[in-house]
């Protein structure tokens, strides 16, 4: 596929690769955690994403091969997943799994491995990519903070309500059999103004049953429940982590009405949760660690808890031109709800590189199409925008606002007050209500 000099051979992994690249990965992965052994639940996650996971297989796998040995010298993995905002679907590879072998590295093997995974998804329209990791270190390789699904407080186990009921609604584990009504509740998620990761059935029954004892990424899932019907769901880890705390992945409800009696039934079901861990362990439980966004009801309805910092997902863009066509839909609804009809025929979006032509009938937006690049688009007449491609990232997925791009990034060019003002409004802040499919 790819030489990255006479001594490594890129190609795509192998199921015969299943041994050496868990042995690769659980021997650099998550040392300090490990104690310097290699990280079971790692090599059972690359076991997992090798063998039977309903959306990643051995060929999502790349592997740099030392041609001398025949052996994995690093690999990583870019998971394929949906994401949806106001029912547009937006392909995702995310990447895992990133290690080079200590007596390989110095031959920059991740740099060559990205460049053929970018290549890969390019192929294969998948348009963003993110992923979580060494702060800096993937700005190198093209990418930028731009997401960020967590950031909730955190929640002390002193503060979790004791109620084990609220109005009929109760909390148990899930099991296989609740798999179609958990699809059904994704399914309908993917066209409100949140970013979603739905799972469909298959997938469902794969995280309630399917994982590996050991998988890092094996969580367990919890039902909220009106009698035998399913109105919600929860995932948490399924230990205490660092100084005893839970760690909540997602929370969700069919019916938006339903969370005010919610909120108290899932939270003290939590609670139940921590302190069956802790005494599993002999750990105190300390607190639930939300990796929600402020912005989720669960966050807004619960406790003030205790100040979380984001992290923040780094997040690249192919092509510019592709996601914002993606998001027509979006936007023509948005600018509509607004009242705003565009005056000419055409608002163009230059992103250094690309351009897209936003194209208008009556005021209503109803292409995008790739324009023709400009050598200087700040200051090209025929351009409405100048946009660098991180910015429009934090744009497109609702992390910043226009004012917030202005403020931090002067190459940020709207031509004039109309433009400035049909971004502002095209691009709100957007709650990330991710659990990503890894
Ligand atoms: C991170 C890792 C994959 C990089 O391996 P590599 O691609 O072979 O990198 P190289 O050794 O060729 O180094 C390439 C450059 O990246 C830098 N770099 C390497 N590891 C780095 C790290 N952990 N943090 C920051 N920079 C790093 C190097 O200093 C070098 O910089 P230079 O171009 O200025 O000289 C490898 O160190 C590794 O496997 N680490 C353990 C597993 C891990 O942390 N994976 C990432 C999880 S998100």
């Amino acid at each position: 596929m790819l030489t990255a000099d006479t001594r490594y051979q890129v190609r795509v992994g192998r199921a015969g690769d299943a041994d050496h690249l868990a042995d690769l990965q659980a021997t650099t992965q998550l040392q300090p955690a490990a104690g310097g052994e290699p990280h079971a639940g790692i090599a059972a996650w690359v076991h997992d994403l090798m063998d039977g996971h309903p959306s990643a297989g051995p060929a999502d796998f790349l592997v740099a091969e030392d041609v001398a040995t025949g052996r994995p010298a690093a690999s990583l993995v870019g998971l394929r997943q949906d994401w949806f905002l106001g029912g547009v679907r937006l392909p995702v590879g995310q990447v895992e799994l990133v290690a080079t072998a200590p007596e390989h590295r110095g031959n920059r093997l991740t740099e060559i491995l990205f460049a053929a995974l970018h290549e890969r998804f390019r192929a294969d329209g998948v348009t963003l990519q993110m992923i979580e990791g060494i702060p800096y270190f993937y700005r190198r390789l093209g990418y930028d903070y731009a997401l960020a699904d967590d950031g909730a407080p955190s929640v002390p186990a002193a503060s979790l309500p004791a109620v084990s009921s609220g109005a009929g609604l109760t909390v148990r584990p899930a099991t296989v059999a609740d798999a179609d009504a958990l699809a059904a509740i994704d399914l309908r998620l993917t066209v409100e103004p949140v970013l979603s990761c739905p799972r469909d059935r298959g997938a469902w029954r794969y995280e309630i049953s399917g994982r590996r004892h050991d998988d890092i990424s094996r969580y367990e899932v919890a039902v909220l429940a009106d009698g035998p019907d399913v109105r919600g769901y929860l995932v948490h880890s399924v230990q205490l982590y660092g100084a005893g705390e839970l760690v909540l992945f997602a929370a969700a409800c069919d019916r938006p009405e339903d969370w005010a009696r919610a909120v108290p039934v899932m939270l003290a079901y939590l609670g139940v949760v921590g302190s069956r861990f802790a005494a599993a362990s002999g750990e105190p439980f300390t607190l639930v660690r939300q990796r929600l966004s402020p912005a989720h009801p669960l966050v807004r309805m619960g406790p003030p808890g205790v100040a979380k910092r984001a992290r923040g997902w780094f997040m690249r863009v192919g092509d510019p031109v592709d996601l914002l066509s993606r998001l027509r839909p979006v936007l023509h609804d948005r600018w509509h709800a607004a009242g705003l009809r565009w005056p000419t025929d055409s608002l163009t979006i230059n992103t250094y590189g690309h351009a897209a032509r936003l194209e208008f009938t009556d005021g209503e937006l109803t292409g995008v199409v790739r324009g023709h690049p400009s050598i200087s688009p700040a200051t090209d007449p025929d351009t409405h925008a100048a946009v660098p491609p991180a910015a429009l990232l934090q744009l497109a997925l609702g992390y910043r606002t226009l004012p917030d791009v202005l403020n931090s990034w002067p190459d940020c060019v709207p031509r004039d007050h109309l433009t400035e003002h049909f971004l502002t409004v095209a691009f709100p802040l957007v709650e990330a209500r991710l659990w990503p499919r890894v």
